[in-house]
């Protein structure tokens, strides 16, 4: 079998950390003995062991190791974080050979890990689906890169592009678009974000919860952008006591229990200074759920890295009008029952 075999093999198991491991990365764990899979391990939750701990941990015959490959998709860490490094780990059971994916973006292990192995003799070879590697952690390689979280817009249109109706139709308004299964879906992709956004029309109009009800999964941290010192204390966003609400605003900084008010300075950086503050909260990833002002403010700032966009089989004739992305790559183009999902990545913010 070839190294890319198992490393796949890895990304498969570091899956399982989706939405459980932020800020961390999602990281897998195989130990191979003459071709066959002896262990396997995953980072499972932020603080716990990391992947190669657990795969070490699940080895049945130890003398084996010697003659053994570790794949795993990032760079084993060679400093103490929350748990001691895993290099020390590697080493002490003298595993013969170890195959990597990507190098650790943190200053701190950037490269260290790797040496510390070789210094000790175990022959590395890094790189292998170093770009797939690179994509399945995106979340965990951008926000240390560029210091800010991954963006990722979603909306639903109708079939003639608006997303909702005017604010005027309000008898005749219609409040959903996307139908059930695009909707539980959605619930899926909060509960696998650190954080989740709306403008403050959508707050007001919609009343929503912006939580993962659907789904059995984590809530993000709700975000609202926009005028909002005065908000009515019985809005759904402040029901639940235990998420965070974080009300990024133009004149007031003040906390009142779970939620935070947080002033910016309305420049023309006014996105920059709110990603670069929830950088500095250690939210790696944030979805922004809309209005079409405050997606529109995203696209034209340059400031996101995935859309994923519902178009539902219905026609509304007026309305408020979807947003409009520039040039991008479409990842995927399918079907959710009846409505269609189009999940686009913004190149000029990937490779
Ligand atoms: N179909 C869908 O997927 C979907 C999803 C969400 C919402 N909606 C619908 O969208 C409608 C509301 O959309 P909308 O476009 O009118 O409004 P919106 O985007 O929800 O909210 C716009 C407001 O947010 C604040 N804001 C957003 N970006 C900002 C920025 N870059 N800088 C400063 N302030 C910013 C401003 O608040 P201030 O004016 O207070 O400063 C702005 O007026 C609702 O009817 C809702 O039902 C549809």
């Amino acid at each position: 079998m070839s190294h890319e075999f198992y490393m796949q093999r890895c990304f498969q198991l570091a899956a399982f950390g989706k939405g459980l491991v932020a800020p961390n990365p999602m990281v897998g764990a195989v130990l191979v003995h003459n071709e066959d899979i002896i262990a396997e391990g995953f980072h499972h939750k932020f603080g716990g062991p990391h992947a190669e701990v657990v795969a070490l941990q699940n080895i049945n015959d130890a003398a084996l190791l010697k003659n053994s490959i570790l794949y795993v998709n990032l760079e084993p860490c060679s400093h103490f974080g929350k748990t001691p490094p895993c290099a020390d780990l590697i080493i002490e059971k003298q595993i013969g050979q170890v195959v990597i994916a990507n190098l650790d973006p943190f200053p701190q292990v950037n490269g260290s890990g790797i040496e510390k192995l070789k210094a000790a003799g175990i022959k590395v070879i890094s790189g292998i689906l170093e770009k797939e590697g690179r994509f399945l952690n995106r979340r965990f390689f951008h926000f240390h890169e560029k210091k800010m979280p991954w963006v990722i817009l979603k909306w639903a249109e109708t079939n003639d592009g608006f997303i909702a109706s005017l604010p005027e139709n309000k008898n005749e308004r219609v409040t959903l678009i996307s139908n059930q299964e695009s909707r539980t879906l959605v619930h899926q992709w909060r509960s696998e974000e650190s954080a989740i956004m709306v403008g403050m029309n959508t707050l007001l109009t919609d009343n929503p919860y912006l939580n993962s009800r659907l789904v059995n999964g984590q809530n993000p941290v709700r975000i609202v952008l926009g005028n909002g010192n005065e908000l009515p204390p019985d809005l759904n966003i402040f029901e639940d006591k235990n998420t965070s609400v974080l009300i990024y605003n133009f004149s007031i900084t003040e906390i009142k229990g779970n939620a935070e008010w947080v002033k910016l300075e309305k420049n023309g950086q006014v996105l920059n200074q709110l990603l670069h503050d929830l950088y500095k909260r250690g939210l790696n990833s944030l979805i922004v759920e809309g209005g079409t002002i405050t997606l529109s403010s995203f696209i034209n700032a340059g400031l996101w890295n995935e859309a994923r966009v519902f178009k539902a089989p219905h026609s509304l004739g007026s309305g408020i009008a979807a947003p409009k992305l520039p040039n991008a790559k479409v990842l995927t183009n399918q079907a959710i029952g009846s409505d269609r999902l189009c999940c686009i990545i913004n190149t000029e913010n990937f490779n």
